[in-house]
């Protein structure tokens, strides 16, 4: 193997196996956020990238694509069952997305999450050089940086959580709450999307450890009474936002936003979510607040379309299988009580598009919806002001988002008051061109500055300090 100077570690691979029409399977980049962001640092830095290829039991050497070495991790089906499907989005999920659905707490889940975990750092140890930087990534891999530091003091290790950290109360609820802390505390760094994420996860090192923490970082006992500098900070995550801009400004694609908006039957305003199928995006009650309005008579489908794509997502969880039935059941309802032979409701998509698809689908959209009732960042909504150069269209936001932090100049919601919540959207529906140019011009320079370049370099410029600091104790 060769050995890299810095590498990341990530449940999945930055890549997707593909098969095409003749047969003929090969990979192709995915189209996620953190793909993008990590590419060119990974490529000056000829990095290397552990992880599961995301199909069951395929045994792969490592191999180079696109300037990166890929170092698959295998899982067999009984261990994505447990790992994957169990530990990681059957009881984080939930518990960290503050217990919108139940988490359920396995024994034999956390077992196998422990064993999952311990093979993802030997692979990340093999892959890294003396001395190099491991940066890990999000709530499947929290035990990692410890496992890391404990087989290979030499590196320098970062840690990024993507998802909230939940408020002490329900984190304690955890079985195993002292030894996650533990894992994460490995690294010289962990680094969060918000800063209430960051004094969340300080005041469970204080609680459960009894470590003393300090905004400068969290004291954590080394060898001989010495200690380590453990930073546990908010570095809010984006997109590469120019490439966004590039996309909404090709010709094709802005004449395809024309084209949907006359496949939808030209509707006077077009509202917008965009989500992976998941509890925690609060479809349902966007779905209720939208039906709500037609029962009113405030809107009419003659008038207003709602367009809902949610992509296909973790359909072997429980919570998920019936989130999608509660959902189509009720699209349904308000599809079959409103529509009218010309004109639907709800134009519901089950469906993943490519990033082409989805620009034109911002650029045909008057209103976004982003109602989550906790999220990270979401960077949909980010996604959806990037593309937005002609300064039109108004973005709902919910506060429980991560994104809410930065992009206040959006229009809040709670996606709990639903009363508020339909407001909103009849205020975003009639909001004159001159407020939806004031507030998108604010949120553009917002997300324009901060892309995702600057968040990872902000990252890793904090590790390497931080890093290298802690290097000196030992
Ligand atoms: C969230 C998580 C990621 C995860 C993604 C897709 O954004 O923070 O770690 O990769 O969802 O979920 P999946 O389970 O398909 O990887």
């Amino acid at each position: 193997v060769t050995q890299a100077e810095l590498v990341v570690v990530a449940n999945r691979l930055p890549v997707d196996h593909v098969t095409d029409g003749s047969g003929e399977q090969s990979w192709r980049r995915s189209p996620g956020g953190l793909v993008t962001a990590l590419e060119p640092v990974m490529r000056r830095a000829d990095g290397a990238w552990v992880g599961w290829p995301g199909k069951p039991g395929i045994q792969l050497d490592p191999f180079e694509f696109e300037g990166t070495h890929l170092v698959p991790v295998t899982l067999s089906a009984e261990e994505i069952e447990l790992y994957y499907e169990g530990m990681s989005n059957d009881t984080f999920w939930p518990l960290y997305h503050d217990v919108i659905a139940e988490p359920r707490y396995r024994r034999v889940w956390w077992d196998a999450y422990v064993k999952v975990n311990r093979r993802f750092a030997e692979a990340a140890a093999e892959a890294a050089a003396p001395g190099a930087t491991v940066w890990v990534q999000d709530y499947q891999l929290q035990l990692v940086p410890r496992m890391l530091r404990e087989s290979r003091p030499d590196l320098i290790i970062g840690y990024f959580h993507h998802i909230p950290f939940p408020a002490y109360g329900l984190y304690s609820q955890l079985p195993w709450r002292r030894q996650v802390l533990e894992g994460l505390l490995g690294a010289d760094v962990v680094g969060f999307q918000r800063v209430a994420d960051a004094g969340n996860f300080a005041r469970a090192v204080r609680r459960v450890l009894r470590y003393p923490t300090k905004a400068s970082g969290i004291a954590v006992p080394h060898d001989h009474g010495t200690t380590r500098n453990v930073l546990a900070k908010a570095f809010p995550i984006s997109i590469d936002a120019s490439s966004y801009v590039e996309l909404s400004q090709r010709p094709e694609i802005r004449a395809r936003a024309a084209q949907i908006r006359e496949e939808l039957g030209n509707p006077k305003k077009i509202l917008l979510g965009v989500d992976r199928l998941d509890y925690t995006k609060g479809i349902r009650h966007r779905l209720k607040a939208f039906g709500e309005l037609l029962e009113d008579g405030k809107i009419s489908v003659e008038d207003v379309t709602l367009v809902q794509v949610a992509s296909p997502s973790r359909e072997r969880v429980e919570a998920y299988v019936q989130l999608r039935d509660e959902i189509e059941l009720r699209v349904g309802r308000i599809n079959g009580d409103f529509d009218t032979m010309g004109h639907t409701a709800i134009r519901y998509l089950h469906q993943a598009y490519p990033r082409e698809e989805m620009v034109a689908l911002f650029l045909a959209a008057d209103v976004m919806l982003v109602t989550a009732l906790r999220d990270g960042m979401n960077l949909v909504a980010k996604e959806y002001v990037a593309t937005r150069t002609d300064n039109r269209g108004v973005l709902l936001l919910s506060e429980f988002a991560g994104a809410a932090d930065e992009l206040s100049s959006a229009v809040r919601i709670n996606p709990h008051d639903i009363d508020g919540m339909k407001e909103a959207i009849m205020r975003a529906i009639e909001m004159p061109p001159a407020e939806q140019g004031r507030r998108m011009r604010a949120l553009r320079r917002k997300v324009i500055e901060n892309d995702v370049a600057k968040w990872s370099q902000s990252f890793l410029a904090a590790l390497e300090t931080t890093g290298t600091a802690n290097r000196a104790i030992r």
